[in-house]
C-alpha cells in the first residue's frame, strides 16, 4: 500500500480572499486530473471565519489516489483504469487488488492474493449463534450492520490499526468474509440452512453457491451468471468520496477499528438516496407496468407540484450517462438471454422509458441520464435475488472500496480526526431559569 509525495500537488498559485478590507492568500493545488482545489485549512486560524458547504458540494475532504470521476464526461477510473475496460476484461478480485495496492497484480501476486482471500472465507462458527439472535423477518441489511460490527469481537488479532500486518489481515478478512456474511443474512431471512463457502469456486461463483445451493441437492453455478455477478461487483467496488465512503473515513479518523468503520459505512449505504435506489427503480418499473403508461409517468416526473421522480435517473456528480449504467445494461441483456427470459415487460418499459427521457427537453436540459440503478434492479431480480438483498449486494462489493479508502486514510501523514464546524443559528447565551419560575 502506497504513500505519495504531496509536494507534487502545489501549483504556486494562490486565490485571494478579501474580508473586511483584509486580504488572505489561499494556496491552490492541482490533482492528476480534475478541478484545482483551494486550501482553506488555515482560514479560520488566519481570519476567524469558517467556510460553509452543507452537503459538501464544493469541498474536497481528502487527498486520494484511488478513484476518479469526471461527471461531465461520464468517466469513472479505478487507479486510472476505465470502468468499462475493467468490467470487460478484468475480474473482481483483480479489481480488489488494484484498489488496495494501486497497480494490477502480476500472475504471482494475483495467485497469492486470491489464495489468501479464498482461504479466509469461513467466518467464526460462533457467528452462527450470533445471527440466530435476530428476528426471522429482520432486514438483511440490519443483519449485515450487526454482523460486520461484531467482527471486532471475533477477530481481536486484527484490530490494531497501527500495525501494518494487522491492517492487511483485517482488509483481507473483510473482503473474504463479506460474501459469507451476506449469504448468511439471506439464508437466515428465508429460513434455509447456511451453506458454507467452498474454496474450489471463484469469488462470485462461491457467493452464488452460498445463496442458492441447499444441502438436499447438487447445485451448479451457471458460469455466464457468475461472470455477470462478478461484473456487477466490479461496477460497485468504489466510487470516490460518496456518503458511505466518507462515513467510513470519518469513523476511521478517530482511530476506530476497521470492522467498526465498515459497519458504519454499511449503515450509511442503507438509505434510499444512496444504496437503496435500485430497489426503488425496480418498484417504479413494476408500477408503470406497460409501455403505454410511460408518458403519464414522465409527465408526473416533470410536474413541479408532484414529488414523483424517475428512479434511476439523475446523479449528484454525473451530468452525462453514468458509465456504469452502460455496462449494467449490457450485463442485464446477457443475464436475461442466458436465463431464456425473452419477453420481460419490465425491460421493455425500461428501454422505452430511457429512450423517451433521453429525448425529452426537461431531462436533456437538467442533464438527467440513467444511473447504475436503472438496470441493476432488473438484473438482480432475474438472478433470483429479492429486492431486500439489492443493497446487501452493493455493500458486499463496496466493502473493497471502503477497505482501500480506509487504508489510504490511516497511512496518510496529514490525517487528523474529521471534525466539521458549523454555522450556529440557535439561541444566543442566556441565563438558566429555575423550574419553579418557568
Ligand atoms: N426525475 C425528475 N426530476 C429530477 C430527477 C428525477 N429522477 N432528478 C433530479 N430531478 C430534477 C430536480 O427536480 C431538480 O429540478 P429543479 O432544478 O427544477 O428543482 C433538478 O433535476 C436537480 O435535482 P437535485 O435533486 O437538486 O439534484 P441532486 O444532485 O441533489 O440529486 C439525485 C441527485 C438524488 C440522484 C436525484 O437525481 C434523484 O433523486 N434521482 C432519483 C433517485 C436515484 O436514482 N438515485 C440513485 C443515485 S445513484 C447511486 O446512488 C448509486
Amino acid at each position: 500500500m502506497m504513500t505519495k509525495d504531496k509536494s507534487a500537488r502545489a501549483t504556486g498559485d494562490t486565490a485571494k480572499l478579501e474580508i473586511d478590507g483584509q486580504s488572505y492568500d489561499l494556496p491552490i493545488y492541482k490533482g492528476a486530473v480534475g478541478p484545482r482545489v483551494i486550501d482553506v485549512s488555515k482560514l479560520y486560524a488566519q481570519s476567524g471565519h469558517f467556510t460553509f458547504d452543507p452537503g459538501f458540494t464544493s469541498t474536497a475532504s481528502c487527498d486520494s489516489d484511488i478513484t476518479y470521476i469526471d461527471g461531465d464526461k461520464g468517466e469513472l477510473l479505478y487507479r486510472g483504469y476505465g470502468i468499462e475496460q475493467l468490467a470487460a476484461n478484468g475480474s473482481f478480485l483483480e479489481t480488489a487488488y488494484l484498489l488496495l495496492n494501486g497497480e494490477l497484480p502480476s500472475s504471482k501476486e494475483f495467485d497469492e492474493f486470491s489464495n489468501a482471500i479464498t482461504n479466509h472465507t469461513m467466518v467464526h462458527e460462533q457467528m452462527q449463534y450470533f445471527v440466530r439472535g435476530f428476528r426471522r423477518d429482520a432486514h438483511p441489511m440490519a443483519i449485515m450492520v450487526g454482523m460486520v460490527g461484531a467482527m471486532s469481537a471475533f477477530y481481536h488479532d486484527s484490530t490494531d490499526i497501527n500495525d501494518a500486518h494487522q491492517r492487511m489481515v483485517a482488509s483481507r478478512r473483510m473482503i473474504a468474509k463479506i460474501p459469507t456474511i451476506a449469504a448468511m443474512a439471506y439464508k437466515y431471512s428465508i429460513g434455509q440452512p447456511v451453506v458454507y463457502p467452498r474454496n474450489d469456486l471463484g469469488y462470485a461463483e462461491n457467493f452464488l453457491n452460498m445463496c442458492f445451493a441447499v444441502p438436499a441437492e447438487e447445485y451448479h453455478v451457471n458460469p455466464v451468471i457468475a461472470r455477470a455477478m462478478d461484473k456487477i461487483f466490479i461496477l460497485h467496488a468504489d466510487h470516490e468520496q460518496n456518503a458511505s465512503t466518507s462515513t467510513v473515513r470519518l469513523a476511521g479518523s478517530s482511530g476506530a477499528n476497521p470492522f467498526a468503520c465498515i459497519a458504519a459505512g454499511i449503515a450509511c449505504l442503507w438509505g434510499p438516496a444512496h444504496g437503496g435506489a435500485n430497489e426503488a427503480a425496480l418498484n417504479m418499473l413494476q408500477e408503470i407496468g406497460t409501455v403505454d403508461r410511460i408518458p403519464e409517468y414522465v409527465a408526473k416526473a416533470k410536474d413541479k407540484n408532484d414529488p414523483f421522480r424517475l428512479m434511476g435517473f439523475g446523479h449528484r456528480v454525473y451530468k452525462n450517462y453514468d458509465p456504469r449504467a452502460t455496462v449494467m445494461q449490457q450485463a442485464c441483456h446477457e443475464v436475461l438471454q442466458e436465463l431464456g427470459i425473452k419477453d420481460d415487460p419490465m425491460l421493455d418499459v425500461a428501454m422505452e422509458l430511457e429512450k423517451i427521457a433521453l429525448n425529452d427537453e426537461y431531462f436533456v436540459e437538467k442533464k438527467l441520464y440513467p444511473n447504475i440503478d436503472f438496470y441493476s434492479g432488473i438484473t438482480l431480480k432475474a438472478l433470483g435475488f429479492p429486492s431486500t438483498m439489492f443493497t446487501v449486494l452493493f455493500a458486499l462489493a463496496r466493502t473493497t472500496g471502503w477497505v482501500a479508502q480506509w487504508n489510504e486514510m490511516v497511512q496518510d501523514p496529514e490525517q487528523r480526526i474529521g471534525r466539521p464546524r458549523q454555522l450556529y443559528s440557535g439561541a444566543a447565551p442566556r441565563d438558566y431559569v429555575n423550574l419553579a419560575k418557568r
